[in-house]
């Protein structure tokens, strides 16, 4: 019997023997026979049943008569943190709603999960890891402990590198292989080694240093590759290669494609690759058969999840962008988040609420998606970066234990920037048959055109922001429309909206690197609250892999060898049409 099972078994006293048996003396952790033990089915717990039968109280509620009962309600629902306004008042709750889903926090046991992901527990059960991404961003002189060694101190040795790297590249004095200054910055990734350096760079495009130029190329689509490398010249590029493994198919396809590609230039030589690559990486093994040198490989470790990276060196384009003290701000930003996720009570705690509001939309109104809605230019990457961040976190369909879950998790996360959504999407967010909660993120104060010649933009952008939540809160109602068609009482139907629609308002004061950083922090946290309370595995995503290993032998099949193995018939004849296809051309 395993220990896990026997445990399911309330066998407890068996499992106790078993680990006092071991040779091991560290092997007998209460800390750890706690994590072992399998969690009552939250579906199962009173909360949760409190929480159903306040949803068929709630469900009939609108909105508009909450605002209207209590005139205190914005600022009831609403909490600040450092530069980060959160209106959570157009929420289809009260203070009973709110006290029910803390409650259910309390019983998932998210005190204890907080302390163990700060403390470096492998809480990534399944591939035996910690998460310590929080502990990158840890900008105080305290130790973060992992198997015994305090990390902080490699993780100050790889920043130092990154800052000498930046100055050196950023002030001319790094030069290419004909002496020319690096004018290109090449990120050469996918997934949490591409979405987060993009997101943050294009966000933060006010700090970039004026002499260099981001570019990324995550696709396998030689399209991708091509257009960057249309773009840009070998002798003044850099190319960052950035993979945690170092062996994701579409990053070592480009990278190896980029290096052939530099080894044509007029003059360039093998010896060159080391002024024009670098790499991102745990495997130093791989980057030195590559062929980087030591110098120019950039650590990190394998508790830091891909999607929980851009903390890690896998930053190192944003620093060279924005230059390293505005890096270390965008740390520091995410570390008060940190602080405040991991001291303040949850009634207070802006990544518990909004996680909790989440759970309340999910498991109780059934909503199967969720909307993010910056209404910043800059932030249009936010909702992509989300996506991966919250649905290769929380797409997961049995618990820690193993067993399958009977509720909803993660949701889709999509959106769009503001106020192109609104000319695209937003009509079945407010007119259609689905709820779709939505986050609308906003700044108070923009880089651009503030009171300029050229009109105030922000003035318009920030307007739609605010209306476009209040007319999901309010709707529009038949009686009002009436009175504005009286000839024509066919549109009435057409014309009014529901209403009560939820969304949250996010009002940051600027989109600096410190605010941005507390951003990022405040939806990572959020996911991980989610997590705990469907008591699934976040930092894992072995759904990733099947379809990755299967490409590889439907790959050799249209290189044209031999099937290992037959394949159902519609695989069979996609292969075979494409075969076809290519002998004919
Ligand atoms: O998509 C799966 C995944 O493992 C992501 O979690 C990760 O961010 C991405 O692939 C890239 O992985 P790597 O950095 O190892 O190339």
């Amino acid at each position: 019997m395993s220990l896990v099972s026997a445990l399911s078994n309330n066998n407890i006293r068996t499992s106790i023997v078993i680990l006092h048996t071991t040779q091991d003396p560290n092997r007998f952790r209460p800390d750890r026979l706690r994590n072992l033990m399998p969690k009552p089915r939250i579906s199962q717990t009173r909360p949760w049943k409190d929480l159903r039968a306040h949803f068929d109280e709630m469900s009939a509620v609108h909105m508009r008569d909450l605002f209207a009962s209590d005139k205190k309600r914005a600022e009831r629902f609403a909490l600040s943190q450092g530069e980060i306004l959160l209106d959570y008042s157009k929420n289809r709750i009260t203070e009973q709603t709110l006290e029910l889903l803390i409650t259910l926090a309390r019983e998932a046991g998210l005190n204890q999960s907080i302390k163990d992901m700060f403390s470096g527990e492998k809480i990534n059960r399944s591939e035996g890891r910690a998460a310590l991404h929080t502990a990158l961003r840890n900008t105080r002189e305290d130790a973060v402990m992992f198997e015994g060694e305090d990390v902080m101190p490699g993780i100050h040795k790889v920043l130092e590198q990154m800052d000498a790297f930046c100055q050196k590249v950023r002030s001319g004095e790094w030069s290419g292989y004909t002496g020319k200054p690096i004018k290109h910055i090449i990120n050469i990734g996918i997934g949490g080694s591409d979405l987060g350096p993009q997101m943050v760079i294009h966000a933060l495009k006010p700090y970039w240093a004026d002499t260099l130029t981001p570019h990324f190329i995550a696709n396998i689509d030689a399209a991708d590759m091509q257009a960057t490398l249309a773009a840009i010249d070998p002798e003044s590029s850099l190319f960052i290669i950035a993979s945690k493994t170092f062996t994701s198919t579409e990053t070592m396809a480009n990278a190896l494609a980029v290096r052939e590609w530099f080894l044509e230039a007029p003059g360039a030589q093998k010896h060159d690759i080391q002024k024009h690559f670098v790499a991102v990486s745990c495997a130093a093994d791989k980057v030195a058969k590559f062929g980087i040198s030591d110098e120019n490989m950039f650590e990190f470790w394998d508790w830091v999840g891909g999607r929980y990276s851009l903390w890690s060196a896998i930053g190192l384009p944003i620093a060279l962008m924005i230059g390293m003290d505005s890096f270390r701000d965008l740390l520091a930003g995410a570390h008060q988040m940190d602080r405040h996720f991991h001291d303040a009570p949850f009634e207070q705690n802006m990544p518990v609420i909004m996680a909790m509001l989440g759970v309340w939309y999910r498991d109780f109104f059934d909503t199967s998606s969720y909307a993010i809605l910056p209404y910043d230019h800059n932030l249009r990457k936010l909702p992509a970066y989300l996506q991966q961040g919250d649905m290769e976190s929380n797409g997961k369909s049995v618990t820690l234990d193993g067993e399958p879950v009977d509720y909803h998790t993660g949701p889709i996360i999509w959106g769009a920037a503001g106020a192109n959504g609104q000319h695209a999407f937003y009509q079945l967010i407010h007119q259609g048959t689905q709820l779709i909660p939505a986050d609308f993120i906003a700044p108070v104060e923009s880089f651009y055109f503030a009171s300029s010649k050229y009109g105030d933009h922000h003035t318009v952008l920030l307007s739609n922001c605010i209306a476009q939540s209040q007319a999901l809160m309010y709707g529009r109602e038949p009686r009002h429309v009436e009175q504005e068609f009286v000839d024509q009482p066919e549109l009435i139907p057409h014309r009014s909206f529901a209403g009560n629609r939820p969304s949250n308002t996010l009002l940051i004061d600027k989109i600096t690197p410190h605010n941005l950083g507390a951003l990022i922090a405040l939806y990572e946290h959020k996911t991980f609250v989610q997590g705990v309370i469907w008591n699934i595995n976040s930092f894992d995503q072995w759904g990733v892999e099947l379809g990755k290993r299967l490409s590889t032998e439907i790959e050799k099949e249209l290189e044209g060898e031999r099937a290992l193995r037959k394949h159902d018939a519609s695989t069979e004849a996609l292969v075979q049409h494409v075969l076809d296809r290519q002998e004919q051309d």
